[in-house]
């Protein structure tokens, strides 16, 4: 029986990856909520998208719902939380209807778009919604206005085709979580066919989207492979991996633990990038350099593209909560 040797796998960490400002603020929100009022929370909808995060607060006393309507009778004075992605406007109307205490864990740059689409719908100005279908931060923002008031475009064939409902003048607002290359290309359709259309002040994609981007940008034409960490239904997540495939990375995968990793993808590897989504904890990110390190011979390097400072203030009502530390 021969020792095996390993082979060497330099990883290089993008950095900034992970947690953001707004995730940070949301998992708190559920943390200080349980501590000061007791258990059950609810909270509605995935706080973040990340099952790691979400099991943690269940086994904590969080409960999570997808519409206000499963929260049993007897808990209506147990508080809920709406998660970082937001809610349409019925959301919080519906539970002051049935008298619940609400806390929002809505990432104040989801509210910042929310509120450029009330601002431009009181200007006479018909919004446009660059985002994608179905993900509960596009469904909350276009709830910021009456149904079928927004127009989502979610590619640039649809701002080719686009015909305004009336002739108010356009604005666009955006997914914080887009690809910032494919959102360019897509606001690029929109500003030559309408010249006069209102962009944001300040991008809506989002400081975190677009510094992962980035890091990703910068390390895939260095790596044979590359790792991003993150949920499926996860936007920012998926966009990270369509990026490092875009940079030629002929191997980038998208996994939520390590034993997602299908190895023979890495059989030839002797260098990989390594970064997660917006809504994955750094414990998953050590949890797969730990796993590589168990069949490579692992070097780690760290490649930063841009330093983060930014974090967000918590609602008024927790400020109070005293966090015991770990
Ligand atoms: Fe907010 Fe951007 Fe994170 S919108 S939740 S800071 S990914």
């Amino acid at each position: 029986d021969t020792k095996q040797i390993k082979p060497p796998l330099t990883i290089k960490l993008c950095a900034p990856r992970g947690f953001c400002a707004g995730v940070d603020r949301a998992i708190q929100i559920v943390e200080l909520a349980l501590e000061k009022y007791g258990r059950p929370v609810y909270v509605r909808h995935e706080i973040v998208h990340n099952k790691f995060v979400v099991d943690g607060l269940k086994a904590k006393g969080a409960v999570f719902v997808e519409e206000l309507s499963e929260i049993p009778a007897d808990d209506a004075g147990r508080p809920v939380i709406f998660s970082a992605h937001g809610v349409p406007k019925s959301v919080p109307e519906d539970a002051e209807a049935r008298n619940m205490f609400f806390l929002d864990a809505t990432c104040p740059l989801v509210s910042k778009v929310h509120k450029e689409a009330q601002i431009h719908d009181r200007r006479d100005r018909e919004v446009l919604l660059i985002g994608h279908a179905g993900h509960p931060e596009v469904i909350g923002t276009m709830g910021q206005l009456p149904a079928g008031t927004v127009a989502l475009i979610e590619t640039e064939e649809d701002a080719r085709k686009f015909q305004p409902k009336s002739d108010r003048s356009l604005a666009y607002i955006t997914q914080t979580t887009l690809s910032v290359d494919d959102t360019a290309g897509i606001v690029a359709v929109l500003q030559e066919r309408f010249p006069d259309i209102v962009a944001p002040h300040k991008e809506d994609i989002c400081y975190a989207t677009t510094n992962r981007q980035e890091a990703v940008k910068h390390v895939a034409p260095d790596v044979d492979a590359m790792v991003v960490v993150g949920a499926p239904n996860s936007s920012n997540s998926q966009r990270l991996r369509e990026v490092a495939e875009r940079a030629g990375c002929k191997v980038a995968v998208l996994i939520q633990r390590a034993s997602d990793i299908e190895w023979p993808d890495f059989e030839d590897a002797r260098s990989l990038g390594l970064t997660a989504g917006a809504s994955a904890p750094e414990t998953l990110v050590e949890e797969i350099i730990d796993a590589f390190s168990t069949r490579f011979e692992v070097i780690v390097e760290t490649v930063r593209t841009a330093e983060e400072t930014i974090s967000f203030n918590l609602p008024r009502e927790l400020r109070d909560v005293v966090s015991t530390p770990q």
